[in-house]
């Protein structure tokens, strides 16, 4: 049989632990939080250390030329993609960060706990709004809020939802979704894994194709290989899966653009605090069971303890109960 090592390089995915495995942390629900203006400013130089917001969340025109050879974050070292033309061209020639800074932040991770939260006018209030992989808002908008300012794109999003956009109906509904995102950064992870080559010429295609139709016009940020970096710094404190969760990465970078962060769908349990049974996403179709796939890259449940941590040290405000 395979060792947990061979299974962790990838020769075979483990098998999942049951659910019941993992234990729900207690939280409080109610606790008064303030920013304990110290303690951020602190973990901000921590994570400057290793990681150049600015820089790190897209590649910029001067850095590439095309027929440059990227590799991939997470693939072997033999995937390659070269640089097209097209994409080169939809490459920010500035940081579509460049100088931002926002006064408060929300955080919008995936979790079921969002699921009859209540919490989306707070989350629109924000100043700035991040959302993870394009997560719909459209039939949940009073627990998760619609604006948005920033959602992170997986290529592999277009193979899940949107058929590779292989027929006129998925194109429309594509191009439909892209519209309501104008003047939004779409940050797409293009080079974290070489299975994503093929949809990523598919959407640079797509957003060549339809490029004028937006307007004000779609801000893109391709990260480079940057995904270390990241992990780097989750490292020193005491985090190394094999992969961060995409909400940790976004977390981290919001935390070095705005003053306040708070974080709303951080929750990857199969029960609520009071424990009424939860979905992994806040928009699985109903009676979809809690799903541990996970496991196979992510440590969601030591991200979480460190975003407790952080909550209690007054660094970042977690939400994980409904908002009044
Ligand atoms: O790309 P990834 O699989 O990491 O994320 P996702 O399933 O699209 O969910 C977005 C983010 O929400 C995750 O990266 C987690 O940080 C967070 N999440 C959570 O904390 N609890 C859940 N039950 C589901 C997602």
């Amino acid at each position: 049989p395979l060792t947990r090592s061979q299974f962790a390089l990838g020769f075979m995915d483990p098998p999942l632990p049951p659910v019941s495995t993992i234990s729900v942390p207690t939280v409080s629900t109610t606790l008064d939080w303030t920013v304990n203006q110290t303690a951020l400013n602190q973990h901000r130089a921590d994570i400057e250390q290793f990681v150049d917001a600015e820089r790190n969340i897209s590649l910029v025109r001067s850095e590439v030329r095309v027929g440059q050879v990227m590799h991939f974050d997470y693939s072997e070292q033999k995937y390659v993609f070269p640089i097209s033309a097209s994409l080169y061209s939809l490459i920010p020639e500035v940081s579509p960060f460049q100088n931002k800074h926002y006064n408060t932040c929300a955080v919008v991770g995936s979790g079921g706990i969002l699921s009859n939260s209540y919490c989306g006018n707070e989350i629109d209030r924000a100043d700035f709004v991040f959302r993870c992989n394009f997560a719909p808002i459209d039939k949940y908008k009073s627990h998760v809020g619609s604006k948005t300012n920033f959602t992170t794109f997986n290529p592999s999003v277009l193979e899940k939802y949107f058929s590779n956009l292989q027929t006129i109906y998925d194109r429309a509904r594509f191009l439909n979704e892209l519209r309501r995102l104008r003047g939004a950064v779409l940050w797409i992870p293009a080079f974290s894994f070489h299975g994503s080559n093929m949809v990523t010429r598919t959407l640079t295609d797509f957003f060549l194709e339809h490029e004028r139709q937006f307007n004000p016009k779609l801000n893109l940020a391709w990260p480079g290989n940057v995904m270390k970096y990241f992990s780097d710094f989750w490292k020193t404190k005491g985090l190394s899966p094999k992969r961060l969760s995409t909400g940790m990465i976004v977390y981290t970078l919001a935390t070095m653009f705005c003053e306040e962060v708070r974080l709303y769908g951080f929750w990857p349990y199969s029960v609520a605090p009071d424990h009424t049974p939860l979905s992994y996403h806040y928009y699985d179709k109903k009676g979809t069971t809690f799903t541990m796939k996970w496991k196979q890259a992510h440590q969601l449940p030591e991200e979480f303890n460190l975003l407790q941590h952080l909550h209690k040290q007054g660094v970042l405000k977690l939400t994980v109960a409904p908002c009044s």
